[in-house]
């Protein structure tokens, strides 16, 4: 029989890239290949976020462009998965008729039969229902060629509904999974060759909150900090109002825990973060910015910010701005707000022009910009451990690897170094990278 092969484009976040990987892995367990290309595969599948409105306006005109690619070969076999799938149902169906399946993101698992199904001439499935355990959540999937970063989800949903953010929407209520599996699950990634694993949740704080026995986050970092093969763990994302002083020593006490944290602030305005409902405020956010510097002095702290969300006045957005002078972040993800059906913040009054919006976020930005340049200066001639990764994406002669604090190191070397830890010196810095060139073992030990 011909191999069947499929194409799946991601959009969104981590968990999203995750999710696909876990997709790819089930597919293959039944014998598809996965393609480069959409227009040589068998199956296309389309895994999309909604975060935003204009996420969704980037798979919509992906579905156009695959519409066309079905027209030329009607047996294509069209999927639309996650979270806008989620949120929209059969709704995406009557807007885009061509398309075969529509599974939201707790019936994952169910694809490979749905493709089947339509493979045998039935029509147009929809799966989006919310269930109490997500199966796709335990499949592994093993690294592809020489990977050796990978992702752990260690829950799903979230409990917390900010006034702006679907995400409680479509990714339903927080479920953590058992420490075992996820333990089990990292061995076996690192019998693979992975090193480095970054564990995902929208809210890794509150890991173990269902569960039985008290499990909890900081918990299951220690005993991940003890899994041979893996040296560095990384995690994302930290709710600041659930970030607790055990965790913060965790930067201190699990020497493989990577030097940065991603925790998202939102707006520097008590006002906006009361309305947003992100319950605490920004006086509270400094003191924890203080505790884990105090700790871990070179911790490296990114954030997301939104602009513009309902009611913001000139001197809100300021707060914004004066708080990100005082933590200067190493950086920073920033939106202007975006109406989200069925959110509290939808139905908010004092909506925010949209040119006001672009220009914050320009202010923001270029703030930002300044802020991520000084901090990537200081690196100057410094000495660094790096991760090596693979191939550099500009330059495939060159290596990239990444330092513990989350940035990026183009150097050159062999390609046989690609999976180990190595010291690097960085000579340039740019604003999204640094250069760096490989130190002998013994200069390494004398930086
Ligand atoms: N769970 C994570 C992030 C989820 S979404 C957390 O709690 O931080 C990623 C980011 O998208 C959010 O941090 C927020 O900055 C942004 N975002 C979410 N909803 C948005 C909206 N309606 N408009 C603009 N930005 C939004
Ligand atoms: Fe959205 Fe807030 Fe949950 Fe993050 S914590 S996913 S921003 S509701
Ligand atoms: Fe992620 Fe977008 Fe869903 S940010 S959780 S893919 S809505």
């Amino acid at each position: 029989m011909r191999t069947k092969y499929f194409y799946i484009h991601t959009f969104g976040c981590q968990m999203n890239v995750h999710d696909s990987e876990q997709v790819a892995e089930m597919l293959k367990a039944r014998g598809y290949e996965r393609a480069e290309r959409a227009d040589t595969s068998d199956v296309v599948i389309v895994n999309t976020c909604c975060v935003r409105e204009k996420a969704e306006q980037k798979a919509f005109s992906m579905m156009g462009r695959l519409r066309r690619l079905k027209r030329d070969n009607p047996g294509l076999i069209l999927c639309v998965v996650g979270c806008m799938a989620q949120q929209r149902g059969r709704d995406i169906l009557k807007r885009v008729p061509c398309l075969d399946i529509v599974v939201g993101t707790h019936n994952l698992h169910r694809l490979p039969r749905m493709i089947s199904e339509i493979e045998r001439g039935r029509k147009g499935v929809t799966e989006t229902g919310f269930h109490d355990s997500i199966a796709s959540m335990d499949v592994v999937s093993l690294p592809v060629g020489r990977r050796v970063t990978a992702f752990v989800s260690i829950m799903q949903g979230c409990d917390n509904f900010c006034a702006y953010c679907i995400v409680p929407y479509v990714r339903g209520r927080e479920m953590s999974r058992e420490s075992t599996d996820i333990i089990k699950e990292i061995e076996t990634l690192a019998v693979h060759g992975v090193k480095e694993v970054t564990l995902l949740g929208q809210n890794v704080n509150s890991y173990g909150k269902n569960l039985a026995g008290g499990q909890h986050f900081p918990a299951l970092l220690e005993r991940i900090g003890v899994i041979p093969g893996i040296e560095r763990i990384r995690f994302t994302t930290s709710h600041p109002k659930d970030l607790s002083d055990d965790l913060i020593r965790c930067f201190t006490t699990i020497g493989t825990l990577c030097e940065h944290i991603h925790l998202p602030v939102q707006s520097g305005s008590d006002v906006i973060l009361r309305r947003m409902k992100r319950g605490y405020a920004a006086g509270e956010y400094l003191e924890k910015v203080e505790r884990l510097r105090e700790v871990c002095p070179d911790i490296s702290i990114t954030s997301d910010i939104i602009v513009g969300f309902p009611g913001e006045s000139d001197g809100e957005f300021q707060k914004t701005i004066d708080l990100m002078e005082k933590v200067r972040f190493d950086n920073t993800f920033s939106f202007v707000y975006s109406d989200r059906p069925g959110t509290a913040a939808e139905g908010y009054d004092k909506k925010v022009k949209r040119d006001v919006q672009i220009e914050r976020l320009t202010v923001l930005q270029s703030l930002q910009a300044r802020h991520t340049e000084e901090k990537n200066r200081k690196m100057q001639g410094a000495a660094a451990e790096i991760l090596i990764e693979g191939f550099s994406k500009n330059d495939r002669t060159d290596l990239m690897g990444r330092t513990r604090t989350n940035t990026i190191v183009n150097v050159g070397g062999s390609r046989d170094l690609i999976g180990n830890l190595e010291m690097v010196k960085i000579t340039e810095t740019y604003m999204h990278s640094l250069r760096g060139e490989l130190l002998a073992k013994k200069e390494a030990l004398t930086c």
